[in-house]
């Protein structure tokens, strides 16, 4: 296999996981696939940074083998309760018997509570640092970003943090580095990751970034445990991740999400689209029971405007919208403007109950609703061309 040098004498020793589709428990589509970033430090004393998921402990273990004996390992450092970084520390630690495991108090506990196994363990907090001869490793507490345990280890002399799950993406590659890949591509799961693992944890965030930069430390290569190492530009992923926590949508534009029963309230969303446009303003529009919840997520991160639709029934939304209402919610998501429509045959509650969802996740709602009863008029049509211009209008002041 492939050897591959982060900076000198640290290795990157994870795999790439090409089919994985679903994570976190389907609730994050991977289309692009993943991998799980291992990293192997070769000094006076050895140490490797997190495992990989428990599937592909056999592939973790031959890309070690490939640089040393497991057994000279000296220390493992876990910066990550979760499986897909700890999966493969029981079969490791068979292998690198004298090794001492390293972490953050929860950590401790969390790996314990997974695998019921009492390693030597080393609880390390935010200052602390072992020396590997040539390197040091300076440990960084990271709780909520995004477990309690999670932490990041720092090596100074090669300005190379190791935050696992933070500035990840999960892309599935050949290649490593932030130069050898589709810069586009890059951000755009870049943003994906953001959006659907990291927005309720943005003011945790802002944080720990705000307390890197004031302890002074100097950052050239950022190395995730997933996806692709930012080595060209890595303040360009932390920059974005100050505009993400602050809830600054990169663009003034709207994005039309709805569901539909019979096509009613799909023509309306179709009009709102195009008065949209008319005022110059760009927009999407998602039917929300035929797009992945996990690519609109991303648009949410990025746009400024959601107007969002559902036919009544029942006397309340239709499913699929009403379970992306309260995802939404949970995001705590700042700094956007909506509004909502939907058709009705008699009852019409469905703009109503989207206005209070939108309302109670901390949208602004800039605009009254609009409905249409059963088949849209032409009338209500041109109502709803209106309904998209005024929006716009408001997007823009
Ligand atoms: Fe990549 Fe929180 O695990």
């Amino acid at each position: 296999m492939n050897k591959i040098e982060v900076v000198k004498n640290v290795y990157s020793v994870g795999v790439v996981d090409w089919n994985i589709r679903n994570f976190h428990g389907y609730t994050y589509t991977t289309n692009r696939g993943s991998s799980y970033n291992a990293y192997l430090i070769i000094d006076k004393k050895i140490a490797l940074i997190d495992t990989v998921l428990g599937s592909f402990s056999n592939e973790l273990i031959e890309r070690i083998k490939e640089i040393i004996d497991p057994s000279k390992i000296d220390y493992i450092i876990a910066n990550h309760v979760e499986t897909d970084h700890s999966g493969a520390l029981p079969e490791i630690m068979k292998l690198a018997n004298n090794a001492k495991l390293v972490g953050t108090a929860k950590c401790k506990e969390g790996l314990f509570r997974h695998y019921y196994t009492n390693w030597d363990f080393q609880t390390v907090k935010t200052g602390d640092e072992i020396s590997l001869g040539e390197k040091t490793l300076k440990f960084i507490e990271a709780p909520m970003i995004h477990w309690p345990d999670s932490m990041f280890t720092y090596i100074p002399e090669d300005k190379l943090l190791l935050p696992n799950d933070a500035f990840g993406q999960h892309i599935a590659s050949t290649e490593k580095f932030d130069d050898e890949i589709d810069n586009c591509l890059l951000m755009e799961e870049a943003a994906k990751y953001y959006a659907n693992i990291l927005i309720p944890y943005s003011q945790v965030i802002l944080k720990k970034i705000d307390e890197i930069v004031k302890s002074g430390i100097d950052i050239k290569i950022i190395a995730p445990s997933h996806g692709i190492i930012w080595r060209k530009d890595p303040m360009k992923i932390v920059n974005s991740y100050i505009q993400w926590a602050k809830g600054l949508p990169l663009k003034k534009d709207v994005i039309v999400i709805y569901e539909t029963m019979w096509g009613a309230t799909e023509k309306m969303a179709t009009m709102i689209l195009e008065g949209v446009k008319a005022s110059g303003i760009e927009g999407k529009l998602y039917n929300i029971s035929v797009t992945d919840r996990t690519e609109i997520i991303k648009d949410v991160l990025n746009s400024k405007g959601l107007i969002m639709g559902s036919s009544t029934h029942d006397n309340n939304i239709l499913p699929n919208i009403a379970g992306f209402l309260d995802f939404i919610k949970g995001l705590r998501i700042k700094n956007r403007i909506g509004t909502s429509f939907g058709s009705f045959g008699w009852s019409g509650e469905s703009v109503k109950i989207i206005e209070n969802t939108l309302k109670e996740s901390g949208i602004e709602v800039v605009l009254p609703p609009i409905s249409a009863k059963y088949t849209p008029s032409e009338d209500d049509l041109k109502n709803c061309f209106e309904f998209g211009k005024q929006f716009a209008e408001k997007l823009k002041g």
